[in-house]
């Protein structure tokens, strides 16, 4: 079975095509960081109009590089949400009308399912129960699996996502866009305990996460030592090392720790982790480090499934379809879509 994903929720269109939701005859990203980069974040409207003018490409180039036609797809198999509306809205509209014309199903798909279910790409012996957290640009939130495709929630973020995290300290320090990797590759140049900054402690002892007081830190310090009013010399450069370098340990540890405390009120086998930041090396790194300790075996996509990418989309409504969970074509994209 052929099955054509397209994915549209935030700022990268993308189109894939597998067969039988497990090989990736090929996934195509285009993506408009160069047309964010001057805001540092994404702009909404503009990425609704470039995905507009982008999503009659993706798809054939996905198609010819598939060597494969429009009637021989066998299901379409769209991002419906949660993301940016006017975003989703161009894919699944797109999605829709091919359905339509070829006379084919839809599967509606929930991006933060999708982000999971990538890990299942290049995996097949995962074991359940499992955690899965979701960390991305818009995102951070962690799950509870009992089984595959059955998911609880135990907590996300209650103000910024890890990435926006990542983002805004990139952005106001004016290291580029986006921040995630650019932090990434800086920190190994600094000492990660030069600048103490808060893990944010969430009294109600619940698995929520909390990134904001993190990003304000960085700014105060930045205010504090005059940071960005230094002339540039070796000194300055080296304060900024150490200080993304402290920023991401503390971001990482304030992760750990709550995988930690997931993995005790809720025994597992396997954390299953999506999503744009968990490309991160350091992260991946003491993730593994802290589940071997828990005895859960952690699971990381490699990094083109772990940021946006439609493969995961068309895979995962192969299983849906398998499951018979196809979209009536009257279905509305939803911004604020829940998992659980
Ligand atoms: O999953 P994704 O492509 O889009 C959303 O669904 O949001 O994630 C994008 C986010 C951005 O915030 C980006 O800075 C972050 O993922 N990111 C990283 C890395 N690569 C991408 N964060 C930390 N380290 C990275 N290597
Ligand atoms: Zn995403």
């Amino acid at each position: 079975m052929l099955i054509l994903g397209i994915e549209t929720s935030c700022d990268e269109t993308a189109a894939a095509v597998l067969r039988d939701g497990e090989e990736i005859l090929s996934s195509i990203v285009s993506s408009q960081v160069e047309i964010h980069r001057e805001y540092g974040g994404v702009v909404p409207e503009l990425a609704s109009r470039q995905h507009i003018q982008n999503i009659c490409p993706v798809v054939d180039t996905a198609l010819r590089r598939a060597r494969v036609t429009l009637p021989r797809i066998d299901a379409l198999a769209a991002t419906y949400g949660p993301g940016l509306i006017g975003s989703l809205l161009v894919g699944l509209s797109y999605a829709k009308a091919l359905a339509y014309a070829l006379g084919r199903p839809l599967v509606a798909i929930n991006h933060l399912e999708a982000h999971i279910h990538s890990v299942f790409l290049e995996n097949k012996s995962i074991e359940f129960p499992a955690l899965a957290l979701v960390v991305s640009g818009g995102h951070t939130s962690l799950f509870y699996l009992p089984a595959q495709f059955s998911y609880q929630l135990l907590g996300s973020t209650r103000d910024d996502a890890a990435g926006e995290a990542y983002d805004k300290v990139a952005k106001l320090l004016n290291l580029g866009y986006p921040g995630g990797p650019i932090i990434d590759q800086l920190s190994p140049r600094g000492n990660p305990k030069a600048v103490a900054l808060p893990v944010a402690k969430i009294s109600d002892g619940s698995l929520d996460f909390s990134f904001s007081g993190l990003k304000t830190a960085v700014l105060r310090w930045v205010e504090r030592n005059n940071l960005l009013e230094a002339k540039d010399s070796e000194a300055k450069q080296q304060h900024i090392y150490d200080l993304v370098a402290s920023f991401q340990q503390t971001l990482i540890k304030s992760l750990l720790g709550k995988i930690t405390k997931a993995a005790r009120l809720h025994p597992a086998k396997s954390l299953l982790v999506g999503g744009g930041v968990a490309c991160n090396q350091a992260l991946r790194m003491e993730l593994t480090r802290r589940c071997q300790r828990l005895g859960l075996k952690a699971h990381f996509p490699s990094p083109e499934l772990c940021t946006d990418n439609a493969a995961m989309v068309a895979s995962l409504g192969y299983f849906k379809l398998k499951m018979g969970q196809a979209a009536p074509l009257e279905l509305d994209a939803d911004a604020s879509l829940k998992l659980a």
